[in-house]
């Protein structure tokens, strides 16, 4: 599909669970601010129902009964790929090869050389790829990295984030793949930390050396519900990451992240919009409030892409700045991204975390090179 694409972006989602449906909703709020910006035209499910309830989303959205419809399909531009990760793979490089761009959720794969299976074909067919790495348009994390990164705040010392959630088989993630090991590629670590390993590289910088334990609770085979990762960044200074699946059905899914540079003290108790708390050298504990959060979020946002000005009403959704930025770049507004790349990346750092702890030992990532 030739860049850039005049008139409303036709997408495909396939998949109509959790994320499928959330994507479509965001979708909306894209076209709320950018009228004829966006228009989902396709939906794929292997659940029937589920693709023909969301398709009454979008008014003259057909439902494909298989996917390999969409990827014929010359009026479609992009798809969403929203399905279990064992599935992604072939689904993008069917997608490629049809020439349609392509947004794909996380993890890209079951591998990183799947990943990067599906990144090159991306790359072949000259079509534009996006991986849901959504803690890149965090508020708060945004604002962190920046406030982190300044020559004021001197050397950073020490990073510490807590990744937790109910383990995703009830509740807000009523289906059970994620207990399934033919459906994903592990457990907490890579099916909801790989945001966090991401996350950490984004904000700090590379990643030199990491040391991981992990525990399987729940029994099933490979998917471990704890893991405590070391990490030991390029720039020398340190990181850890303690990620739990447990079983507190009424809790929400959530993160704390703890950041000590020699003069700076930051923690935010939310991956979203929120307040952070902040100690300077000279100072005492304050707040920086969610609005003044928002308007340094705003600012750096904007200044990296104007194009997303008519989506500032929804800034405090990552997820709808994620997609926006897709189809801004779809339609020549901007540079793509987080891009395939990024997201083989992500699994790679996993990747060795999970090889750290079957050998009870540190990992160096030129190893995995
Ligand atoms: N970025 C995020 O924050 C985030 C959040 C949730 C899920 N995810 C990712 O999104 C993907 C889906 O997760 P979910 O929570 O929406 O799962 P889900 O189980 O709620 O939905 C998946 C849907 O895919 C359908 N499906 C399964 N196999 C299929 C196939 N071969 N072809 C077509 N449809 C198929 C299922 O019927 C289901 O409706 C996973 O990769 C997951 O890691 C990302």
């Amino acid at each position: 599909m030739a860049l850039p694409i005049v008139g409303p972006v036709r997408v495909g989602i396939i998949g109509a669970g959790l994320i499928g449906r959330a994507h479509s909703l965001m979708l909306r709020l894209v076209c709320d601010g950018a009228p004829e910006s966006v228009a989902v035209t396709r939906v794929h499910d292997i659940d029937a129902g589920a693709a023909e309830a969301l398709a009454l989303k979008w008014p003259g959205a057909k439902v494909c009964a298989q996917a390999e419809e969409m990827f014929d399909d010359a009026s479609l531009d992009a798809v969403f790929i929203c399905t279990p990760t064992a599935t992604h793979r072939r689904l993008c490089l069917a997608a490629a090869a049809a020439g349609k761009h392509v947004f794909c959720e996380k993890p890209l794969a079951m591998n990183s050389a799947e990943a990067d299976e599906m990144r090159a074909a991306l790359e072949r067919a000259g079509v534009v790829g996006q991986v849901g790495l959504v803690l890149r348009f965090s508020p708060v994390y945004t604002v962190i990295r920046a406030m982190a990164t300044e020559e004021a705040a001197g050397r950073l010392i020490v990073v510490t984030m807590r990744d937790d959630q109910d383990f995703p088989i009830r509740g807000a993630h009523p289906s059970a793949w994620r207990n399934e090991p033919r459906a994903t590629a592990g457990g907490t670590l890579i099916e909801h930390s790989v945001h966090d390993f991401d996350a950490l590289a984004w904000m700090f910088g590379p990643i030199r050396r990491l040391y991981c334990r992990t525990r399987n609770l729940n029994g099933a085979a490979g998917i471990e519900d704890f893991g405590a990762t070391e990490f030991e960044f390029e720039a020398g200074f340190h990181g850890q990451l303690t990620s739990v699946w447990h079983h507190i059905l009424n809790r929400p899914s959530n993160r704390r992240l703890e950041v000590f540079t020699e003069n700076l003290f930051l923690a935010c108790d939310t991956d979203g919009s929120g307040p952070i708390t902040i100690q300077r050298a000279d100072g005492y504990e304050e707040k920086i409030e969610e609005a003044e959060v928002m308007r340094r979020y705003e600012e750096l946002m904007l200044g990296e892409r104007p194009c997303l000005s008519p989506l500032r009403h929804s800034f405090q959704i990552p997820y709808a700045v994620e997609d926006a930025v897709f189809i801004a770049a779809l339609r020549g507004q901007c540079e793509p991204g987080p891009g395939l790349e990024v997201g083989v990346a992500a699994q790679r750092l996993v990747e060795a975390a999970y090889r750290s702890a079957e050998r009870g030992a540190p990992v160096e990532m030129t190893d995995l090179k």
